[in-house]
């Protein structure tokens, strides 16, 4: 995996919106795989202040996000599908059904084996965004996940609920659960951007690059894919040892 650490969370974003915008001009009918989360929302902002000025093109871009509560509606000012239309796809170019977010509602098992299904038909995820949990999530794949897993129902822990509950009125009203692409689904799509910023993900990113690959830290799966970029600021790459001397790291100052 590729490692590049920037100054802070404005340079993060800059670079991961850059490298969107470069996937889409290349490729104008690409597949992305989008996130939700504090980590990306200034990405986003960055994303439609191109469109507007560059006009980068997205009407035949294609997205698939990567997970959805379960147990609020889709129309729930909290929903995955609030954070996306209300952060991203209301301000740009999109065609709104060529978007798509795995549905909390119903059939979560039919759901989840008809979103891979939508992905594998839709060509796959060209390029996949990430932000990561402080217990190395990705997506909602918890600790304990396995490297198989595809999409569907998880349950999440303790410390999802409470780092989530920032968004709630109270913990209470966290959903317990979750529809949420597998592993094995991420590791599918063809290049993968993992984004951190600030200390609380120390731990994490020093795990997820330099650890051992275990199911306890989902992330570390990534080490397995071959196009990975983790792009982390200063705070967030503190504890990263042996990797920052090698020729896979790029320190910006
Ligand atoms: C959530 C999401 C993840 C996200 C993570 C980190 O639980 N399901 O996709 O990457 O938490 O969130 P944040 O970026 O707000 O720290």
């Amino acid at each position: 995996m590729k490692v590049i650490i920037v100054k802070n969370y404005e340079e993060m974003s800059m670079t991961a919106a850059a490298m969107i915008n470069a996937q889409v001009r290349e490729n104008p009918e690409s597949v992305l795989g989008l996130a939700t989360g504090g980590t990306p929302e200034r990405t986003y902002e960055l994303v439609i202040e191109t469109n507007e000025k560059s006009h980068t093109d997205f009407t035949n871009v294609k997205t698939f996000n990567l997970d959805e509560y379960i147990g609020i509606p889709k129309t729930h000012p909290l929903s995955y599908y609030t954070y996306m239309n209300e952060k991203l796809f209301s301000h740009i170019n999109i065609n709104k059904a060529n978007t798509h977010l795995p549905s909390g509602e119903g059939d979560i098992k039919a759901n989840g084996i008809k979103y891979d299904e939508d992905i594998k038909k839709a060509g796959g995820i060209d390029l996949q965004i990430l932000g990561i949990g402080e217990n190395a999530h990705i997506a909602f794949n918890e600790p304990g996940t396995s490297e198989n897993s595809t999409t569907g129902e998880v349950k999440l822990t303790e410390s999802t609920i409470k780092a989530n509950s920032r968004y709630f009125d109270s913990i209470d009203l966290v959903p317990k659960t979750a529809i949420s692409m597998g592993i094995a689904s991420i590791m599918k799509a063809k290049k993968i951007i993992l984004l951190a910023s600030g200390a609380n993900k120390a731990n994490a990113i020093r795990a997820t690059v330099e650890g051992t690959i275990s199911e306890l830290v989902p992330s570390s799966f990534l080490q397995k894919h071959p196009d990975v970029t983790i792009i982390v600021d200063e705070e967030a790459a503190k504890l990263l040892k042996q990797y920052r001397e090698t020729a896979m790291c790029t320190v910006f100052k």
